[in-house]
C-alpha cells in the first residue's frame, strides 16, 4: 500500500539517504527541516508498508510560483506512478494556494526525467548553462497552471 503525506521531521534521515542515492547530493539535514518549516505543503514523502521510498520538495517564489527543488523516487519503486502521484498532489497544492506557475531544473542528460515533467504538461522555458556543480547544462521547465 502506497501512502502519501507530508514530511515530518522524524522522516529527515530517510529523505536524506533517498536523495543521497537517487539524486547523488548530500544536504544537511538541517536544510530539509528549514524547507519543511517555510512551505509543509509542499514537502511530501511516499511510504510503502511504512518505508519512506520517495520524496518530493518545493518552495514558494513569491506569490505566484512554486519551484520543485528535489523529486526522488528509490530505483526499485520506479514506473509505478508514484512520481506521477506526488506531482499530482504538489501541482493541486500549487493551485488551492493561488500560485500561477510552477517550475523546475533539471539535467540535460536526465531524458527519462524530461519526458516525465513533459508528459505532466512542463515545458522547457530555458537553457542554464553549467548549472550543476560538475558544470553540467540544465534545462528549466514551467507548467502555467
Ligand atoms: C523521474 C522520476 C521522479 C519519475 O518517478 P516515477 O515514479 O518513476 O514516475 P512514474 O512512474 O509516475 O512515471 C514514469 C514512467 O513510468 C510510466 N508508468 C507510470 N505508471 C506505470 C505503471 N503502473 N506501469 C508501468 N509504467 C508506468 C509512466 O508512463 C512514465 O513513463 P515516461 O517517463 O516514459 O513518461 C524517477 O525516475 C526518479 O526519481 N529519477 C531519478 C531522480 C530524478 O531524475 N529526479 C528528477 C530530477 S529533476
Amino acid at each position: 500500500m502506497i501512502e502519501v503525506r507530508e514530511f515530518r521531521p522524524e522522516d529527515v534521515d530517510s529523505v536524506s539517504e533517498i536523495v543521497q542515492a537517487t539524486l547523488g547530493e548530500f544536504y544537511p539535514r538541517s536544510l530539509y527541516l528549514e524547507k519543511s518549516r517555510q512551505w509543509l505543503d509542499g514537502f511530501m514523502v511516499a511510504l510503502n508498508d511504512g518505508r519512506i521510498m520517495a520524496m518530493i520538495m518545493g518552495v514558494l517564489e513569491g506569490r505566484a510560483e512554486s519551484r520543485v527543488l528535489m523529486l526522488a523516487v528509490s530505483a526499485p519503486y520506479r514506473h509505478r506512478g508514484i512520481g506521477s502521484r506526488l506531482m499530482a498532489d504538489f501541482i493541486r497544492k500549487s493551485a488551492m494556494h493561488g500560485i500561477g506557475r510552477i517550475t523546475l531544473e533539471v539535467r540535460k542528460s536526465n531524458i527519462g526525467a524530461l519526458r516525465f515533467y513533459s508528459r505532466l504538461g512542463f515545458q522547457i522555458s530555458g537553457v542554464l548553462p553549467m548549472y550543476y556543480s560538475d558544470m553540467e547544462d540544465g534545462f528549466r521547465m514551467v507548467k502555467v497552471l
